[in-house]
């Protein structure tokens, strides 16, 4: 958790970081995290929540790229029982469930178009009622947002509205990649392993060379990378944690995909085969999750999954593709 420059890093980044947080917390301003994925966006929206006056009531976070369009008005403002089929019982949205406390708009560019226009009606009116409701309610949240695309391009390309863009990012806070943040890697690789060492009760420590290598490595998946790796490499360690040189990530050519082709080695796992069509298929749709999840033939919410579980597959980096 975040709760000064120190524990975010010790880099110049890390401490605006820290600044623009301290900054937003204690205002009621929406605020739009914009970085990488694995950089810690939701960990700054938590750091936020935490040290704002909502800080008792709940912290709600909604996926807004996992909810199809049909779903979407329900899981942001509920529904009265019986007012469509299959409503069996009045369920309470994301709006009310976070009543007092803080929204977290995950993924926030990846909302259905239709689904914008509404959210935008209910952050300028501050009212909005259930489906099949004729109540009005008051919506009491604070909105905390996070992308990692950059938002003016979604705009430019039609699939996010400027205007609720200026409504989300009141307080814009952009999360640096590991990357820009070079002298943050051992600073943070040590805070991991202290913190596995106090939970087991242990005394591993890294190898001098260990430190070098996490530093000469490029970290596509950013923190959450750098937790899994040292994370494994401590459960495999004895005493001295060995880590040696990182192999480069193999990105997929953007060329290849521009006439709609990905090659394959021959060899190549099918793990890996699928992983490197997931891939490309979201770099040829740039982005796009919904659309990639059509081309593929799954649902948006398989394809989810199938990313949760790339990021969560320390070996694979990211959503990269590595070359074996
Ligand atoms: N400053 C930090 N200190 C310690 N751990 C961190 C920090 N920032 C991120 N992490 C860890 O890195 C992982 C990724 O963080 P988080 O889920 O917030 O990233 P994200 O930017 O939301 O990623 P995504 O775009 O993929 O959803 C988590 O395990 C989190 O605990
Ligand atoms: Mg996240």
């Amino acid at each position: 958790m975040i709760n000064s420059s120190k524990t975010v890093g010790r880099s110049s980044a890390a401490f605006e970081l820290a600044r623009a947080i301290v900054k937003a917390a204690p205002t009621d301003a929406s605020v739009l995290i914009v970085g990488e994925s694995g950089t810690g966006k939701e960990v700054v929206a938590r750091a936020i929540h935490k040290r704002s006056t909502r800080c008792e009531a709940p912290f709600v976070a909604i996926n807004c790229g996992a909810i199809s369009a049909s779903l979407a008005e329900t899981a942001f403002f509920g529904h009265e029982k019986g007012s469509f089929t299959g409503a069996a019982a009045t369920t309470k949205g994301c709006f009310e469930t976070a009543d007092g406390g803080t929204l977290f708009l995950d993924e926030v560019t990846e909302m259905p178009l239709p689904m914008q226009v509404q959210l935008l009606r209910v952050l300028e009116s501050g009212q909005y009622h259930r489906v099949g409701g004729a109540e009005l309610r008051q919506a009491h949240v604070r909105i905390i947002a996070a992308t990692n695309r950059d938002p003016k391009e979604a705009v430019k390309s039609g699939r996010f509205r400027s205007d609720l863009l200026y409504r989300l990012a009141v307080f814009p806070i952009r999360v640096p990649s590991l990357r820009e943040r070079q002298s943050d890697i051992a600073y943070l690789a040590q805070r991991f392993l202290d913190e596995l060492n106090a939970e087991e009760k242990t005394r591993k420590q890294f190898s001098e060379a260990t430190i070098t290598h996490l530093e000469a490595y490029n970290w596509p998946g950013n923190i959450r990378e750098l937790k899994n790796t040292i994370t494994r490499a401590y459960i495999l360690a004895n005493d001295t944690i060995e880590i040696g040189p990182m192999m480069p990530v193999f990105r997929v050519k953007t060329p290849d995909l521009a006439n709609g082709f990905l090659k394959i080695p021959i060899g190549t796992d099918l793990a890996n085969a699928q992983l490197a069509l997931i891939q490309a298929t979201l770099e040829y749709y740039s982005g796009d999750k919904r659309r990639t999840a059509a081309a593929l033939g799954i649902s948006p919410k398989t394809l989810y999954n199938r990313l949760e579980q790339i990021k969560g597959d320390a070996p694979a980096n990211g959503t990269s593709y590595r070359r074996r």
